[in-house]
């Protein structure tokens, strides 16, 4: 099934989408999944590792998750998750072998990239590794941000960076044991109950580290860090590993899809695919179209050969409803936005409300590029059917060969 550039919907929808814009563009509430069911007639319900959640659109770790009033700003939103920064895994001495990503933050610089396609889209600059203070303090947080989100049911996740070694040096066990447990006992005290949705990042600035030019070498890490994890809590963790964007081809790519598929035991929960790229020659991480043209042709790659995949989170240029629905017919259940969250306030549909806000609200009505239209030009085109008088948007997940 191919896109268009624009989506075919009938007048009539197009008067009740002008209304519903109309009626919440002054300030998005937070149920705008309900309205689109009840006002629009599309379920855009979901999972984010095995949690429901009413619509696909979540936050992806970074610089946007790193403090609870953003979290509690993305509460009020309606975010579907909050991923948190990525804090560096400790041992219980307070040693972390990563600690080479513990830098400060520097500011960020929200610029329009060109990709090789021609295609200008938006990326952040930013020199930052990982979450800068301790796992002590970052544990304050996930407390803190937990409890500011446990009323309303939004799942608030942690990211942990381990301890990965280079060569044939062993890894640091005592650093998976000590980090996983503690962050499973906030959990369990804050009383989410159940196993704990925790995301691995493997990020950019490590594709770009001499460590992960050796392939072999990062095929072990992916083999191993799943049973290192559950080792530390049996049972205790849903693993979602976040994928690195290899600075070397699409083959790497898939090799690594196909690790953690079929060698790296247990079987993840999920796989978040891909993060950034990396520019190696200004020594910074990048997106835009040129990471979600990588992203999709590798997915699609990948199930040209036939992959059982877990199930999978997507991230990378989620700047429409449009890019969130190529995913989803690739086999994604969700999508994780961080520069769409950026841009300047022209680029919404909202005209007041946070950025959280503004984003969700052209993200799932814009006219011309928000989810609902698509799913709307699916049904037009003969490819999606309503179940229980509503288009799903699960009904399109990994839908793509139809
Ligand atoms: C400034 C910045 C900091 C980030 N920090 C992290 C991080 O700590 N952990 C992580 O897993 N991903 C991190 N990411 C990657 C994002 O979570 C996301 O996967 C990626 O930016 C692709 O989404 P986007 O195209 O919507 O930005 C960061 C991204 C940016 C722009």
């Amino acid at each position: 099934m191919n896109l268009p550039g624009v989506p075919t919907y009938s007048r009539a929808l197009g008067a009740k989408l002008d209304t519903v814009i109309r009626q919440t563009a002054g300030g998005p509430p937070a149920d705008l999944a309900d309205i689109a069911r009840e006002e629009l007639g599309v379920d855009l319900a979901t999972q984010y590792g095995g949690m429901r959640i009413p619509h696909p659109f979540g936050k992806a770790s970074g610089q946007l998750s790193c403090t609870v009033a953003q979290v509690d700003d993305d509460v009020r939103a309606g975010l579907a998750f909050v991923v948190l920064k990525t804090v560096i895994a400790e041992d219980a001495t307070g040693g972390r072998s990563m600690e080479a990503w513990t830098v400060r933050d520097t500011k960020m610089r929200v610029e329009e990239r060109v990709a090789s396609s021609g295609r200008t889209g938006w990326t952040v600059t930013w020199t930052g590794r990982g979450w800068h203070g301790t796992l002590g303090e970052y544990l304050a947080f996930f407390e803190a941000a937990l409890a500011a989100a446990i009323e309303s049911d939004v799942p608030v996740i942690p990211s942990v960076k381990f301890h990965l070694p280079a060569g044939g040096e062993p890894f640091r066990v005592a650093e998976y044991e000590h980090t996983t447990a503690q962050l499973l006992g906030v959990w369990t005290r804050v009383g989410c109950g159940g196993a704990m949705v925790l995301e691995k990042d493997f990020s950019p600035t490590l594709a770009g580290d001499a460590r992960a030019a050796d392939l072999e070498g990062v095929l072990r890490w992916l083999e191993n860090v799943p049973g290192l994890v559950d080792a530390a809590v049996p049972d205790g963790v849903r693993l979602g590993i976040k994928v690195m964007n290899a600075v070397a081809d699409d083959d790497s790519q898939l090799a690594m899809l196909h690790t953690l598929s079929h060698r790296a035991p247990p079987r993840p929960a999920f796989l978040v695919v891909f993060n950034r790229l990396f520019d190696r020659r200004r020594g910074v991480a990048f997106g835009g179209w040129d990471l979600s043209d990588r992203n999709l042709r590798v997915l699609r790659a990948a199930r040209e050969r036939g992959m059982a995949l877990p199930p999978l989170s997507a991230t990378g240029n989620i700047c429409s409803g449009r890019v969130m629905l190529e995913y989803a017919l690739l086999g994604c259940e969700n999508g994780q936005v961080h520069t769409f969250f950026q841009l300047p306030h022209g680029a919404y549909t909202a005209s007041a409300g946070t950025r959280s806000a503004r984003a969700l609200h052209t993200l799932l009505l814009h006219p011309a590029e928000g989810l609902v239209p698509w799913l709307w030009h699916l049904h037009e085109a003969g490819h999606l059917e309503p179940s229980g008088g509503v288009l799903r948007f699960r009904d399109v997940i990994g839908r793509i060969d139809e």
